[in-house]
């Protein structure tokens, strides 16, 4: 069988590393181009394929690439996904997101690379309804530059799909979390706020306290709601996108979560239960911009893609966190 060759972008970040893990482990031999710069991702953990360090603004070295490497298709995770600093920094967002997919785009156009798999976010939601699973065809409506930086790319991919030979799934991800369930690779992410890792630190001795930022949201136990996704049921969404594109799918925009939430409080109860540390939280005022309820409608994506998640369970979700907590404390 003709060996397909995937150009894999930010494949050394959180995400991408364990899209590359799964990549080089399945039986479709792909071959593995990662292009990364390391601003936030590590050389040890891309495990399979070649690694070009290289930014993504570096058009000619990029087209270079392009010319050499005959891509079926772009898996495109590279970006800057921190949201409060999009509200201080948003050149940085609309640059290294919009800007820098768009280069991409033109390139996949210029060198007929039909098929892109891109990495979008739940923040194009905005606030949902505080009540109702985000369905696709919900209005998008970001709340902060990050959010609106990856809607532009959405909208860039419909409108390229409209007009050239290209195809794309745009995945928008819900609250991912855990590490990767062998323990190969985790995330290594500096400075990363997502709460499952922050809780794992603090069980961990890596972190002494957490925040916990609002106890009076109208929800069972006051604290907000997301839905949780294991890292690597969502690095399989990404091959089971990739196939369906590979065998000629038309374009989707799809959700990428379990359907259902987990609060603040049940996050925290969970970390505790399974690390058995009583981590300190500090309970303060609201954060601005935090939506009450965050949950997938995640249906689509089972029918469309036939993805079947693994891991669809927050103790187990925690467990692969905490053990690659403590397997970074102990490294060199
Ligand atoms: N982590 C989440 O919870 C989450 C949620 C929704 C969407 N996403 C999206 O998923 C993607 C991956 O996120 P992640 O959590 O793995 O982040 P990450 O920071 O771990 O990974 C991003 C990778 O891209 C590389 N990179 C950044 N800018 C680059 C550039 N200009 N040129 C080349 N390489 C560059 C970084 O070095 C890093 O390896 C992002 O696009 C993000 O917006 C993440």
């Amino acid at each position: 069988m003709e060996r397909k060759k995937i150009l894999v972008t930010g494949g050394a970040g959180y995400i991408g590393s364990h899209v590359v893990n799964l990549l080089g482990s399945a039986p479709e031999n792909y071959e593995i181009v990662v292009l990364d710069n390391l601003s936030t991702g590590r050389r040890e953990s891309v495990l399979y394929g070649e690694l070009v360090e290289e930014h993504l603004e570096n058009l000619s070295a990029v087209e270079k690439i392009f010319a050499q490497e005959k891509f079926d298709a772009v898996i495109h995770f590279a970006g800057s996904i921190v949201v409060p600093e999009s509200v201080t920094d948003p050149a940085k967002y609309y640059a290294n997101n919009t800007e820098n997919s768009l280069h991409l785009l033109k390139l996949c156009i210029q060198y007929k690379v039909k098929n892109f798999i891109f990495s979008s976010t739940a923040a194009v939601y905005g606030m949902g309804d505080g009540e109702s699973p985000c369905t696709e065809d919900d209005h998008t409506l970001p709340i902060n530059p990050y959010g609106r930086s990856k809607l532009m790319t959405e909208w860039m991919l419909e409108d390229f799909a409209k007009a050239y030979d290209f195809n794309y799934v745009a995945l928008r991800y819900f609250n991912v979390a855990g590490a990767n369930i062998d323990g190969k690779v985790g995330q290594c992410t500096p400075n990363a706020t997502h709460l499952i890792k922050i809780a794992s630190q603090c069980a961990t001795g890596v972190r002494e306290k957490m925040s916990l930022f609002g106890t009076d949201y109208p929800t069972a136990d006051g604290t907000c709601i997301r839905d949780y996704i294991h890292v690597d049921d969502l690095a399989q969404a990404h091959l089971d996108g990739l196939s369906y594109l590979l065998k000629g799918g038309e374009s989707q925009i799809l959700n990428c979560g379990y359907g259902h939430g987990a609060s603040v409080r049940e996050v925290i109860a969970a970390v505790k239960e399974v690390s058995g540390v009583d981590i300190v939280v500090e309970e303060t005022e609201r954060r601005l911009g935090d939506a009450v309820q965050l949950i997938s409608k995640a249906d689509k994506i089972q029918s469309v893609l036939g993805w079947k998640p693994k891991y669809d369970d927050l103790k187990l979700i925690v467990k692969t966190a905490l053990d690659w907590e403590e397997k970074l404390k102990n490294s060199p």
